[in-house]
């Protein structure tokens, strides 16, 4: 579990060896269902309206409901030689998470990246389609640059979903940082 005093090292580090960045693009989304009698994924995409409004939405529709059971494993990778793990490997209790959502740092600033898209705002159980909403670039970007400036490059931000301990579905979302 990475700690509050973890993730600060981190951002010192980063600061230290001086890496600025000017600006986060997405370049690509994909929504995987592992198991469609259980989930199905109704849209998952990228949009660019103009040069400066980009978006991206997903909507994935549970046929079992409620779900009470809900664990996320999020990890982010940084493209070299393939993409290579990079800073992040969280796996969350979602249903815990929401009940105390200051408990997991790490989780509480990826989480902070969508929550104002989102419907995944309250704790479990859930009994309707999980909606990411017209999340903009421009808000990520914001986050990203204020909160914690990583180096330029090529990344993925890749999340498995599962539901009472059975992965139902993979979210990779990849973004350039230049
Ligand atoms: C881009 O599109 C958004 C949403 O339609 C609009 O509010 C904004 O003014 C547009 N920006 C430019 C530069 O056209
Ligand atoms: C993240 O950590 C888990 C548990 O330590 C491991 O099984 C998994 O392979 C890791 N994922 C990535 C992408 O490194
Ligand atoms: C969650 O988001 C929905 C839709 O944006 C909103 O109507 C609702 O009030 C939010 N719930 C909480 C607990 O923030």
């Amino acid at each position: 579990m990475i700690s509050t005093v973890r993730l600060l090292q981190l951002s010192v580090l980063l600061f230290t060896i001086h890496l600025a960045i000017s600006k986060l693009e997405f370049t690509n989304i994909k929504c995987i269902t592992h198991d469609p009698e259980f989930l199905v994924v109704d849209y998952c995409f990228l949009k660019s309206i103009n040069r400066t409004y980009k978006y991206l939405s997903v909507k994935a529709h549970l046929f079992q409901k409620p779900v009470t059971k809900v664990k996320v494993n999020a990890a982010t990778f940084q493209r070299l030689n393939g993409y290579k793990p990079f800073l992040y490997n969280v796996t969350v209790d979602a249903c815990r998470f929401f009940k105390n959502q200051k408990s997991n740092p790490v989780a509480f600033y990826l989480y902070n990246l969508f929550k104002d898209y989102s419907n995944l705002n309250h704790s479990c159980p859930y009994d309707h389609d999980i909606i990411l909403e017209k999340l903009s670039i421009n808000h990520v970007n914001k986050q990203v640059t204020d909160v914690l400036p990583v180096p330029h490059g090529d990344y993925l931000f890749h999340s498995n979903w599962y539901v009472s301990d059975i992965k139902r579905l993979t979210v990779d979302v990849y973004a350039k940082i230049f």
